[in-house]
């Protein structure tokens, strides 16, 4: 097709971050995660021009749908789900180009199908063209679905394939340190690492982005960043949320596996590694496998223990009576599965000996916030008087990831009057104040990187099996022990009081963001 046969629409995309012709396949395309977020993604890059000229949909799964099928869905999901509404001349361009591929993942047929369609669409286009397999499947057909895509041949198609073919895989990778290694061997066998992209949505949010902006971009913070300064560091991961109509997936995940594991870990070392050589996405990922590797042994058992569990019981959330965890659908009556973890961690190097990182990650809690916490040591005394001592607040530095995207800093300023007396006071920086509201959503960052193979938001093999390194002997240690050890806390309050009693062992206490 000559180029400019194009509309203009069509011709400006490819010029934008380098995107490559591409097919994208999205294994899994009946799903939840491709309506929600996969699709009005894609929608979303194309409103900002942002997709290449030859973009290619091709959506794979189980249930049998004819091309016009999968079509309507997907418009029908850019109207309900996506961030701006659905114009229609852009959503015919990308429609056109969509297609459907039925069949199973563990049936290389089906696979077989897939590259005849590939191969067809080369043949029209007159030339090669990137694929991005995204694999947003349930974790059991990730083996069999890497598998037959080497199996065809759709892994390394070309003579510099590597370059050319790149696999998105969804959490969760792995549900402890053993599986996620056999789940990286098995990639390894199929892919180079530099085709792998292995997802953690939170990577994408702009706020979690701004951190290494804020943290690497001023030269306030660095000479602050360390043992001398900081007092402890909080990590909050907390939704109000249930598990809804999730709770025979969340029965075998768990806060551990299903928050704390990934994301809470990922922003644990954005906050905490080391300045990177160069925005490179190696040089930021091998930082991270610094930090984690860093981070000592969790101490497990019944005193001074480093980890708390809890399950929700029934509450109030908005004022509305919820049910308890172990009363949700799908959740066994005698359920272990913890739905409110805290951890408190100890890095063993120069920077941060020391200094505690505590963690928190809970659903059904008082409300939806992420933030990181950092909380500096108190001022010297000896300039205000006892009295005033009471008042004077340590500084801390927060950055609010979701929702009110921001910071704040907190000081202590003069209260107006002509008597010295002290208060509090805090800085404020808002997103949408000074940027406007409607900031991409993950996954268009990540759906674009992804294409223009750009590895720095998502996560590394060995980055993976640090994080699991350190989680996978508490899950056992719970595993031998039943209930032993399990909290509870109602819905709707800040986690169990064990968590607090953890902080308090330290003289520490938990923010009430
Ligand atoms: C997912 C978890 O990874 O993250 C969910 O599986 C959780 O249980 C979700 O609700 C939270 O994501 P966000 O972007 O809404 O904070």
């Amino acid at each position: 097709m000559p180029n400019d046969s194009r509309h203009p629409f069509l011709q400006g995309l490819s010029k934008h971050r380098g995107a490559q012709p591409t097919i994208i396949t999205i294994f899994g395309a009946s799903g939840d995660l491709c309506a929600r977020k996969l699709v009005p993604a894609i929608y979303n890059l194309a409103v900002d021009n942002l997709l290449p000229a030859d973009f290619y949909l091709i959506g794979f799964g189980r249930k049998p749908i004819p091309d016009e099928e999968f079509r309507s869905l997907a418009s029908e999901a850019i109207s309900k789900f996506s961030r701006r509404e659905l114009n229609r001349d852009i959503w015919d361009r990308i429609e056109k180009n969509a297609f459907y591929c039925s069949g199973g993942y563990d049936e290389v047929e089906a696979f077989q199908k897939l590259r005849d369609k590939v191969d067809s669409i080369e043949k029209d286009l007159g030339r090669e063209i990137q694929s991005v397999f995204y694999v947003s499947t349930p974790p059991s057909v990730f083996e069999p679905i890497i598998k037959n895509l080497g199996e065809v041949g759709l892994a390394k198609r070309h003579q510099d394939g590597d370059r050319h073919t790149k696999v998105v895989i969804e959490k969760p990778f792995g549900k402890d340190l053993e599986s996620a290694r056999h789940l990286n061997r098995v990639i390894s066998g199929v892919f180079q690492e530099r085709q792998v992209y292995r997802i953690d949505h939170y990577l994408g949010k702009e706020t979690v982005q701004d951190l290494l902006v804020q943290r690497f971009a001023n030269t306030i913070f660095e000479p602050l960043w360390n043992r001398n300064y900081v007092d402890n560091v909080q990590i909050t991961v907390a939704e109000s949320l249930g598990v809804g109509t999730r709770g025979g997936y969340y029965e075998q995940s768990g806060a551990t596996r299903d928050m704390i594991q990934n994301h809470t870990m990922q922003l644990l070392a954005l906050t905490a590694m080391e300045p990177p050589a160069s925005l490179d996405a190696e040089a930021i990922r091998d930082e991270k496998v610094k930090l984690l590797k860093a981070i000592k042994p969790l101490r497990l058992g019944y005193s001074n223990s480093d980890v708390v569990r809890a399950q929700y019981a029934e509450g109030l959330i908005d004022g509305q009576k919820v049910d308890g965890y172990r009363e949700e659908e799908g959740v066994s009556e005698e359920s272990n599965t913890e739905t409110y973890a805290a951890l408190r961690l100890a890095i063993n190097n120069w920077r941060w000996e020391g200094v505690p990182f505590y963690l928190r990650s809970g659903k059904r809690m008082a409300r939806r916030v992420t933030e990181i916490a950092i909380q500096f040591k108190r001022p010297p005394s000896s300039l205000f008087s006892e009295n005033e001592m009471i008042n004077l607040a340590s500084n801390s530095l927060v950055f609010q990831i979701q929702p009110d995207e921001g910071s704040t800093i907190l000081l202590n300023g003069k209260i107006p009057g002509l008597q010295t007396r002290t208060q509090p006071v805090k800085m404020h920086f808002r997103y949408s104040t000074t940027f406007g509201s409607n900031t991409p959503e993950a996954y268009e960052r990540l759906v674009l990187d992804a294409m223009i193979g750009d590895g720095t938001l998502f996560i590394r093999g060995d980055e993976t099996e640090a994080s699991w390194g350190l989680i996978t002997p508490l899950h056992e240690f719970w595993q031998s022990e039943g209930q032993r050890g399990m909290e509870s806390y109602a819905a709707g309050s800040w986690g169990p009081n064990a968590s607090d009693r953890m902080l308090w062992q330290g003289e520490h206490e938990w923010r009430r963001p």
